[in-house]
């Protein structure tokens, strides 16, 4: 899967434009603030309708514009379908194909899209909300039972905390575990099967990359050895005086280890970067054994916190993982892209881009 081309109206500092893109390596370079990560920005929205920076999307919206507009053609095997995010007026509207959609994840899966940044770290060292999105992203593109599953689970648990903070009797409780301990228990039967697949790819990854082999597990959210439906039973009491249901997948975390101790407390900066990287890159060449559609994997700031080997070292896994790539990078001078065909640079000045030979 590749973005082909790509026009950009009302996001951040960018001028309203349009180009062409290569479906190996785009590289877009120029000085601090000239607009480079502004575009990773733009083509992030098509594919998410959300921000990779800001939990506001209205915050991307270009300063005194009406309105963010982006638009382009994804290449899957055969044909190209235009896809289109618009944001106006505090409504943000999705076209796929010419046809109004009303959910985001419809846009994911025709354009799958990933981004590695100078803060990716915290995918690591914050709480396991970010490593459950990260595995959830795999999921959900890789199984497609996983969404409905997971739908399902969720629905289930709002209802069960609706009642345990309505202070409801015992018997009311246990009533919806029944069915939120089985949707459980599939959500976290799936994302085993899933890392059993991904995790070899992601260490072969990692040791290319870091040096280290980095052992990965999942924790399931509840404790081991006992099934969900027990352990929501031996939870009841503690969950009722709390108002929420304290286990299960929600709870769930991965857990990345480095000779038995915690990879975060363990790895340098620029290695956390590089294990953040393996991850990404691992998944989206599982995403394309196991699907055929290579997704888009962008880099801003590949330079940042990596040295010259490490530097060449990720271009050269970026080569080889199939996926469309974009790096921003402040000088070109820091890339060396000999062994890539196909490769498109990108000047930035002050938001206007402007492709060079
Ligand atoms: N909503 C907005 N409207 C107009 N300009 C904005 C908006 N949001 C951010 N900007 C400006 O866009 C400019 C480009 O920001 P961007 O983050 O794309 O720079 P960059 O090229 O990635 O720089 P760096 O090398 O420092 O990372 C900045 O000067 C920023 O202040
Ligand atoms: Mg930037």
């Amino acid at each position: 899967m590749s973005l082909l081309a790509l026009r950009v109206e009302g996001v951040r500092n960018l001028h309203t434009q349009e180009f062409d893109f290569s479906d190996k390596l785009n590289v877009v370079f120029g000085p601090n603030a000239s607009g480079k990560t502004s575009l990773l920005e733009a083509i992030n929205l098509l594919g998410t309708a959300k921000s990779f920076r800001t939990s506001r999307i209205d915050h991307v919206v270009q300063m005194d514009a009406d309105k963010l507009q982006v638009t382009g053609p994804v290449r899957s095997t055969i044909s190209a379908r235009q896809l289109g995010v618009q944001r106006s007026a505090g409504k943000t509207r999705i076209r796929i194909a010419g046809e109004t959609v009303s959910k985001a994840s419809l846009l994911a899966h025709e354009f799958p899209v990933q981004v590695i940044t100078p803060s990716s770290h915290a995918l690591l060292e914050q709480g396991p909300k970010f490593r459950r999105k990260f595995l959830d992203w795999g999921l959900f593109h890789v199984e497609p039972k996983y969404h409905q599953s997971w739908l399902i689970y969720y629905r289930g648990l709002r209802q069960r905390n609706a009642v345990l903070r309505s202070r409801a009797p015992r018997q009311e409780i246990v009533q919806w575990d029944m069915g939120l301990a089985e949707a459980g228990e599939h959500v976290n039967e799936l994302r085993t099967t899933y890392l059993n697949a991904f995790v070899p790819v992601f260490r072969h990854y990692a040791t290319d990359l870091l040096g280290e082999d980095i052992e990965v597990s999942l924790n399931s959210g509840w404790k081991s050895g006992l099934s969900l439906k027990s352990a929501l039973e031996a939870g009841l009491e503690g969950d009722r005086q709390q108002g929420f249901t304290r286990v299960g997948p929600h709870r769930g975390d991965l857990v990345f280890r480095l000779a038995g101790s915690l990879a975060q407390s363990r790895l340098s900066r620029g290695q956390q970067k590089l294990l953040v990287a393996a991850l990404r890159l691992a998944q989206i060449d599982h995403l394309g054994q196991m699907t055929r559609r290579a997704g888009t994997l962008m880099v801003d700031d590949l330079a940042a916190e990596l040295d010259r080997e490490h530097r060449g070292r990720l271009l050269r896994r970026l080569r080889s993982c199939g996926a469309q790539v974009f790096v921003t990078v402040t000088e070109p001078e820091l890339l060396d892209v000999s062994g890539w065909e196909q490769v498109a640079m990108f000047h930035v000045e002050h938001g206007k881009i402007r492709e060079v030979l």
